[in-house]
């Protein structure tokens, strides 16, 4: 079974209002596409990994990020379903309509191994065509309109859509295909593949797998990555 991952990059960070693409923003002292691929390519169940840049980045070929996974680059389309649309594209010419494809934001660094395993796992042993991480939403949640609250709405079955998603490459490529040729705007792999047909598995990840999306976003990443790294090596030390 091959595993393939796919990280779009090529996103212009214009919601952060700073120049440098978010993805090439510094998070100890290394940029956080770094780390996010850096834990993609640890994973042992990934075949390879593919990253979606856009074609005027000038950043990516100082990230000096080496891997013996990392098999290419691909070209970033005008939003982020056509960047993975042509990573998809690509991957199929090095592997099989079957094979999977762990689609994962360049922005989410603080993803674990662990969870990324589970969602595998869970995947490849459930009887659904692909999955993803996920987390219940723990805030009430309330409905607006002009800044007055129209309603408070139940969210007992509401979740977080997060990434790493896992779907087969072919039936990601038909579904996005799809989904663009109908115009209908989509910003995860798993609405995609909801709209032919398949209910992806919900697999609950940690709720710390942030989207940097916000300049504040990036101190709270590096605490959590420092965390990380002090859970691990007591774990090594026991
Ligand atoms: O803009 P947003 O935060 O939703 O971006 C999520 C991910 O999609 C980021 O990793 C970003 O670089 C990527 N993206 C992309 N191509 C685009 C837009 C966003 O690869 N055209």
């Amino acid at each position: 079974m091959a595993v393939w991952a796919f990280v779009p990059a090529a996103g212009s960070g214009v919601r952060m209002g700073v120049m440098t693409p978010k993805q090439y923003l510094m998070l100890h002292n290394r940029p956080l596409l770094w780390w996010t691929l850096d834990r993609l390519s640890c994973q042992p169940e990934v075949t390879g990994v593919m990253v979606g840049i856009s074609a005027d980045d000038s950043h990516w070929s100082d990230l000096k990020w080496h891997s013996g996974k990392m098999i290419g680059t691909v070209n970033g389309g005008d939003d982020r379903a056509r960047t993975v649309l042509n990573g998809v594209e690509k991957l199929l010419e090095v592997g099989e309509s079957e094979d999977w494809v762990l689609v994962h934001d360049a922005v989410r660094p603080c993803v674990t191994n662990n969870d990324i395993s589970r969602l595998i796992a869970e995947v490849v042993a459930s009887e659904c065509r692909g999955g993803l991480l996920g987390a219940p939403i723990a805030d009430t949640i309330k409905q607006v309109s002009k800044h007055r609250v129209r309603t408070t709405v139940d969210r007992s079955q509401l979740w977080r859509a997060l990434t790493p998603q896992l779907f087969p490459l072919g039936l990601l490529h038909q579904a996005l295909s799809n989904a663009i040729k109908e115009g209908v705007a989509i910003t995860d792999e798993a609405s995609a593949v909801e709209r032919v047909g398949f209910p992806p598995l919900m697999v609950e990840g940690r709720s710390d797998n942030i989207k940097i999306t916000h300049l504040g976003d990036l101190q709270l990443a590096e605490v959590i990555l420092a965390s990380q790294e002090s859970v691990d090596r007591s774990e090594e030390d026991r």
